[in-house]
């Protein structure tokens, strides 16, 4: 296999390569930054900068509106009708806890149940758990199948009369492999009580996300996992789940009126959203879909889909690694036998490969899948053929140290 011309033009955006030797294989933590991206953030602290929603002088109305306008960009691009169904959050994980949160407060009842797969990101899981302890709710856990995704069989079974949540991730940030979350949806919306929240956190970069097909009623994510900064989280929803929500935090400009005793909120998206937002990085995500509305995607992908499945033939022909295989992606994740997470990421570094060993932030599902941390490799369609044949080279030097 070659790298495609493509995936070099692709790679010429982003400057971290241009100032780095690291073979970087961790883009499921996150992924680089577009220089696009780069170029808004900068454009707006040199010539932009000011407050949105609140000042009326020239530079503010012009961010207020550009502010408006990326947001109206971001329902377009994920199929949502309603710039007021796109909430902006500090990432994917303050997301999952304003949802969360809200839907104990405003939907769930307690004895209610939450049916959860059993393998989230910490972000969902472990808010779960907690508002479950908070608000004596039953937690029922999602079973995977072999293939590594939930169990669809099980999830039918498992719904009864008092769930009124199911909570799973489009694709699994431990494994990689992609969840049935199109068939889960549509079991899920037979009962009408059901709230569905999908963490896309993983799927956003690389799988089409049409809302309106999907019919999801929370999907969340974080920008920092598609080519923009961190700092910027986005929470989508349908409108009439998005009311269930509660403010997270109070402040100004989720309020329209106050008084030393009474306080009328103001509209969605704005009463999610107290504070002064992170406007830099409303501008650098706009200015990723913009860049990557002007690329290839599709070819990209194809050739990511390539990289990937080069990659794991690879990695099957050595005797000492033992993936977790799948319909994965962009990330797959594999076991060393004789050999810890922690000495392999050492010695990985040190040949200056950047992957990411251990538990995944889903530490109930990786220890249950197997039963010590792993190896998790993740690409990106910047990536090249010569990057894997590194790190395929690198892993197979790892022998000398097995146990
Ligand atoms: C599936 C999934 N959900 C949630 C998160 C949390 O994202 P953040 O740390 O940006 O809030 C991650 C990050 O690794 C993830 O992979």
């Amino acid at each position: 296999m070659q790298t495609s011309q493509l995936a070099l033009d692709f790679r010429r955006n982003f400057p971290y390569f241009n100032n780095s030797d690291v073979c970087y294989l961790d883009n499921a933590a996150t992924t680089h930054i577009c220089q696009p991206a780069l170029n808004a953030i900068n454009h707006y602290y040199q010539f932009e900068h000011a407050t949105v929603h609140r000042s009326n002088h020239t530079s503010a109305t012009h961010n207020t509106n550009k502010f408006e306008q990326c947001r109206m960009q971001v329902a377009q691009h994920f199929g949502l009708a309603d710039k007021k169904q796109v909430i902006w959050t500090k990432g994917a994980t303050e997301a999952a806890n304003i949802i969360a949160k809200g839907l104990c407060q405003n939907y769930l009842d307690e004895g209610d149940e939450v049916l959860l797969s059993e393998a989230e990101h910490h972000a969902h899981h472990v808010t779960w758990v907690e508002m479950a302890k908070q608000y004596k709710l039953k937690l029922v856990f999602i079973p995977y199948n072999e293939n590594l995704q939930i169990d669809l069989v099980a999830l039918q079974n498992l719904i009864s009369a008092k769930t009124k949540v199911i909570a799973i991730s489009h694709v699994s940030n431990a494994t990689g492999v992609i969840q049935p979350i199109e068939q889960a949806i549509k079991i899920s919306k037979q009962f009408q009580h059901i709230k569905v929240v999908v963490d896309g956190s993983q799927a956003v970069n690389h799988l089409t996300v049409d809302m309106a097909e999907l019919n999801a009623d929370f999907y969340f994510f974080s920008a920092h996992k598609m080519y923009s900064g961190t700092g910027l989280g986005v929470l989508l929803g349908q409108l009439n789940s998005l009311t269930l929500l509660s403010a997270p935090l109070y402040g100004g400009e989720m309020v329209r009126k106050v008084d030393y005793s009474n306080i009328e909120y103001n509209q969605l998206p704005f009463y999610l959203e107290a504070g002064t937002p992170n406007i830099a990085a409303v501008h650098a995500f706009s200015a990723t879909l913009n860049f990557l509305s002007s690329v290839d995607t599709a070819a990209l992908h194809q050739y990511q889909h390539q990289l990937m499945c080069y990659l794991k033939a690879q990695l099957q022909t050595i005797p000492f690694v033992q993936l977790l295989n799948g319909d994965q992606v962009s990330a797959t994740s594999f076991v060393i036998s004789g050999l810890h997470t922690a000495d392999a990421a050492e010695l990985l570094s040190q040949m200056k490969i950047a992957i990411r060993t251990g538990f995944h932030c889903a530490m109930p599902f990786v220890t249950k899948l197997a039963n010590q941390g792993t190896l998790r490799v993740s690409i990106a369609p910047y990536n090249t053929v010569e990057e894997i044949d590194y790190f395929v080279q690198s892993i197979q030097k790892l022998e000398t140290f097995l146990d």
